[in-house]
Order: C-alpha cells, then sequence, then structure tokens
C-alpha cells in the first residue's frame, strides 16, 4: 500500500512540477497586488529631483565610496529615530538612481545631515577628519578642496536620468552646467532660473570657502547640505506616510 503522496515522490518530473507549483504560490502572493496599484511610492511634497551641483556631489559621494560607511537609511526603530530623527520615506529616495541606503554603519547615518553643521564644519572634518573629531576614523578628503569640478557631462548625466523617470525639463538639461556654476558662485552673471525651476529650497552660496572657484568640495557639500531637508514632517500627517 502507497499513498498518493509516496506515489508522486516516485515521478520525478511530476514532483518537480508540484513543487514548483506550490512553490510559485507564494511569490504570486507578495506580487500581484502591486499590479493593482499604479505607484508603488507615494508621492511626498518637497521632493524635487537633484539640482546639477548636488548631483555632481552626489557623484562624488558614490566615487569616493561613503556608502561603504554611511548609510542613508532611518529605520522605524526607536533607536534610530532618536538620534536621527524621521524615519525615511520610500517619496524620500524616488530620484536615487542608484539609491544609497547603505547596511554598513562604520560612520553615522547621512540620511538628514542637512543643516546640521555649518559648511566650514564640513570642509575642515572632509579635509581631516581627525583635527575636529579626534578618535574618527574616517579618512581625509582634502584634495576635493583642489580638484576643479567638471560640468561639461552634466547635461547628459541629466538627460541619462530623465530616462530613468527622474522629471528633468528639457531647459534644466540644457542649463545644467550654467546651474551647477551659479548655486556655487552667485556673484556671477547669470541668466538660468534655478530657484524658479528647482524650487525655493535650492540652497546658493559658496560651499568650499574659496569664493569665485567651483570645486568638488562644492559639489559635495551642497549635497550633504540638502540631504534630509526636502520634506517638512511637521506638516505631514503619520497616516498619509507610507514606509
Ligand atoms: C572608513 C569609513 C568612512 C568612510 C569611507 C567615510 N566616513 Fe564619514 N565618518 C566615518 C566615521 C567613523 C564618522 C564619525 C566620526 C567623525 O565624525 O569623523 C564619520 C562622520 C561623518 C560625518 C559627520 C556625521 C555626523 O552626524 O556627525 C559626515 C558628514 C561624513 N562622515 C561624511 C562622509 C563623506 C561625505 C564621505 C565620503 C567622501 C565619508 N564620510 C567617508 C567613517 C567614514
Amino acid at each position: 500500500m502507497s499513498t498518493a503522496h509516496q506515489k508522486l515522490e516516485r515521478h520525478s518530473l511530476g514532483f518537480a512540477m508540484m513543487i514548483l507549483l506550490v512553490a510559485s504560490i507564494g511569490g504570486i502572493v507578495e506580487i500581484a497586488p502591486l499590479f493593482t496599484i499604479e505607484n508603488t511610492v507615494e508621492e511626498v511634497e518637497g521632493m524635487r529631483p537633484y539640482t546639477p551641483l548636488e548631483l555632481a556631489g552626489r557623484d562624488i559621494y558614490v566615487r569616493e565610496g561613503c556608502y561603504a560607511c554611511h548609510s542613508q537609511m532611518i529605520r522605524t526603530l526607536r533607536s534610530d529615530v532618536e538620534r536621527y530623527g524621521h524615519y525615511s520615506l520610500a517619496a524620500e529616495s524616488m530620484y536615487d538612481h542608484p539609491f544609497q541606503w547603505g547596511s554598513k554603519r562604520t560612520g553615522p547615518d547621512l540620511a538628514r545631515i542637512g543643516g546640521k553643521y555649518s559648511d566650514d564644519w564640513h570642509v575642515a572634518h572632509l579635509e581631516a577628519p581627525r583635527e575636529l573629531v579626534p578618535g574618527s576614523v574616517m579618512p581625509g578628503y582634502a584634495f576635493l578642496s583642489e580638484n576643479r569640478l567638471p560640468t561639461g557631462h552634466l547635461p547628459a548625466a541629466l538627460k541619462a536620468l530623465s530616462r530613468a523617470g527622474v522629471p528633468y525639463t528639457e531647459a534644466q538639461i540644457e542649463n545644467a552646467e550654467k546651474d551647477a556654476v551659479w548655486q556655487a558662485d552667485f556673484e556671477q552673471n547669470y541668466e538660468g532660473e534655478l530657484q524658479e525651476s528647482y524650487g525655493a529650497s535650492v540652497q546658493v552660496r559658496d560651499f568650499d570657502g574659496q569664493p569665485g572657484s567651483l570645486t568638488e568640495m562644492d559639489a559635495l557639500v551642497a549635497y550633504l547640505q540638502m540631504l534630509g531637508t526636502l520634506v517638512d514632517f511637521d506638516s505631514l500627517n503619520p497616516e498619509e506616510v507610507n514606509r
């Protein structure tokens, strides 16, 4: 006497088919609901694409491997929220390609670092971390203050991101170079409309403390100073915020 299950076990092909069928149910249950909604990321007021200068800073962040020691993802855990602020929303990285969430925290999370320190602090810290934080194991990046920031590739960089769904306009793509230069060096003649097109949240100033020269430090500090500052959490209804 053998049960149906024992019979099935002896037919390798039939058994394999049944395993596939049973295993795929779990997958379908997870994926199928996503087909019925238009968007998996709820939009939140205040989010905007990176300005060309911030984008250049973000590229330097990726190039230098800052993500190897810093996450940009505040978890919903109480310990995270008390230390870093409101937990990260999906919408806050909707324009990130690639995102910088990370999971390794040799240093602190940087998702809300914007506005925590002055520009001068960031420049001094990036140039020589141990001058400010004696026990720091963070490497120095003094060369960023000397490297001129290349801007020629920025229109193409914006265009590539627009293909990936970031809503850059034709005008923003066309003006990318002069927008980047002006955001850090606003005293020169300028016919663009950086703040008109990206919004009043754009911070315009000389970030690296060297007026008149556009360096990689300008771009990286501009990027750090805007991180986590776009969404006004006091105005959000917690019920409406998805995780
Ligand atoms: C080897 C690991 C490591 C790498 C790589 C690294 N950091 Fe850090 N970072 C740290 C550590 C540890 C701290 C905490 C001590 C300190 O403030 O220096 C820190 C602190 C910071 C802080 C201050 C955070 C706060 O809330 O006080 C900032 C900003 C920062 N890092 C930015 C960067 C950037 C930008 C890069 C890439 C250019 C980078 N770090 C690369 C380890 C690292």
